[in-house]
């Protein structure tokens, strides 16, 4: 058993023979802590789960030590050590403090052992209860489809099968949906890159995944943190986009009570919280100078300095970092550290667009439809072919989010059993010019991002001549990793002997 008790008491003889109990036949290592600064020494450590107080202690108001502690480490279990004479003010501190459980003194040793081996069973049910809440909450997207298995049945209209999930019939032959985790996609830029992801999962270095908004990078990093070592361990995520600075190191690195206007107790921070886990760093463009500096040196050493502490704790956390903004040219322009970039760049992983890789969208497609189908208990059927269509000639610069949504708009609008057609379209669909027709990149009033892709497209072309399509060489030249290179020559259809300079 690998749990730090905390016994707060005016005198460390108070917990009696029951110390020795816990300690030798329970294997809890006990600490004692006569005051506020030493019990909150103990505590920033991270290693305590339970703490037993006594009320009774002139050194310290017992009952707002524990209150605080509710807030700043709701996970630690309170439980109360009251004197004989209850007065009336116990109930109120239980309720203050949400104890869990309250024992009288002289403790009796094994009263004692056994109440504190619940609360620590039951702190260990909240957060397996946590976690599965999170999973459950993500397995709405859980594959409904398996891997290698063609769902259809072929038996007429859409029907629901016995576990309520709906079957789509009579859809268009298309690629098998293949999985990485709750990532589904059938494309083969997809599939090198789940590739390169299952090999970055096997080691420990970080990982930066980039791409457009609604790519899936966040299911992405999933994938790699639930196929590595890792996995039993937890996956933090942290928005870094527009948090100040000051919060955001906090969040991470921890601080001391009072390091900051609001630090109002110690926390622990996420570093430490995902000890032996991943932290995923979302919107890592965002982050201020400073922080980068913070990030370095954590990269570099894994140490965690929490604010206002002059400790230095280590965690073992892997980190991965995702940004729908391209960093390379914030480092070019002196807004991201390089060192920074590169270290972050253990492994680099980019999801290309959606619409760089149509192949995805029908799998994808009948996914969404039995998911949300599904959810709303519909006896779904199939898209139309029209819509599929559609599907395939539209931007989508929403990526996999956008299809989604519309297609959950469009469940909700069909009746039971209906295909979705046209009709149940959303204006941005229903007014596409017909797929045959669109040209997406060259039209005129095209956007800066257009414009800007078309260029884009054109210089990889070129330099691929250059190199005469020694991808190698054209893909260091440009910056680029070779999937990243690969990416980029599909979604831009280059081919030799073809310049995008026409
Ligand atoms: N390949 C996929 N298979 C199944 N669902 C997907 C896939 N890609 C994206 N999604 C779904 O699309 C939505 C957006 O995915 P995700 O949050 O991973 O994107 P993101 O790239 O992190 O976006 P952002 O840059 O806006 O944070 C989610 O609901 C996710 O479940
Ligand atoms: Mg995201």
């Amino acid at each position: 058993m690998d749990s730090t008790i905390l016994f707060i008491a005016e005198a460390a003889d108070a917990l009696g023979p029951a110390a020795e109990l816990l300690a030798r036949d329970l294997g809890y290592r006990i600490t004692f802590a006569g005051q506020e600064t030493d019990s909150a020494e103990v505590i920033g450590r991270g290693q305590v789960t339970l703490v037993l107080a006594d009320v009774e202690n002139s050194r310290l108001d017992t009952v707002a030590f524990l209150l605080r502690l509710r807030f700043t480490h709701p996970d630690i279990m309170r439980i109360l050590v009251v004197g004989t004479h209850r007065d009336i003010a116990l109930r109120e501190a239980l309720a203050r403090t949400a104890a869990y459980q309250y024992l009288t003194k002289p403790l009796q040793p094994e009263q004692c052992c056994l109440v504190v081996r619940r609360a620590l069973e039951t702190r260990e049910l909240s957060r397996r209860h946590r976690r599965l809440v999170r999973e459950l909450r993500l397995s709405a997207d859980s594959p409904i489809l398996r891997p290698g298995v063609s769902p259809r049945d072929g038996s007429g209209p859409g029907r629901a099968g016995r576990d309520g999930s709906c079957h789509a019939a009579e859809a268009e032959p298309h690629a098998t949906a293949l999985h990485f985790e709750r990532l589904v996609y059938a494309s083969r830029a997809m599939a090198e890159l789940c590739d390169l992801a299952r090999e970055a999962a096997a080691t420990d270095l970080p990982v930066l995944i980039e791409g457009e908004t609604g790519t899936g990078k966040e299911l992405l990093a999933r994938g790699v943190h639930y196929h590595s070592r890792r996995r039993t361990s937890p996956l933090m995520v942290q928005n870094c986009g527009g948090i100040r600075d000051e919060v955001l190191q906090s969040e991470l690195f921890g601080h001391k009570r009072g390091a900051f206007t609001g630090a109002i107790g110690d926390r622990l921070g996420l570093f430490r919280a995902a000890d032996g886990g991943t932290v995923l760093l979302d919107e890592i463009s965002e982050v201020s100078p400073a922080f980068q500096v913070s990030l370095l040196r954590f990269l570099q050493e894994g140490e965690v300095k929490p604010l206002g502490s002059d400790r230095i704790v280590h965690a073992d956390v892997r980190i991965i970092a995702a940004s729908n903004k391209p960093l390379k040219p914030l480092v070019a322009a002196g807004r991201f550290r390089e060192d920074l970039y590169f270290r972050l760049k253990g492994f680099d992983l980019e999801v290309p667009p959606l619409r760089a890789r149509p192949d995805d969208i029908p799998v994808l497609a009948e996914f969404f439809v039995r998911k949300h189908g599904g959810l709303l208990g519909r006896r779904t059927a199939r898209l139309s072919d029209e819509v599929l269509d559609r599907f395939k000639a539209y931007r989508f610069p929403g990526n996999v989010r956008e299809l989604e949504h519309e297609i959950r708009r469009m469940c909700a609008l069909a009746k039971d059993g209906e295909i979705l057609a046209p009709h149940h379209l959303s204006a941005a669909f229903a007014t596409l010019p017909e797929p045959e027709t669109t040209d997406h990149h060259e039209g005129n009033g095209a956007t800066l991002k257009e414009m800007v892709e078309r260029l884009e497209g054109e210089l990889v072309g070129r330099i691929l001549e250059k190199h005469h399509w020694n991808q190698t060489k054209a893909a260091r030249e440009l910056g680029l990793s070779r999937v990243g290179l690969a990416n980029k020559i599909k979604r831009y259809a280059l081919s030799e002997g073809t310049s995008r300079t026409e």
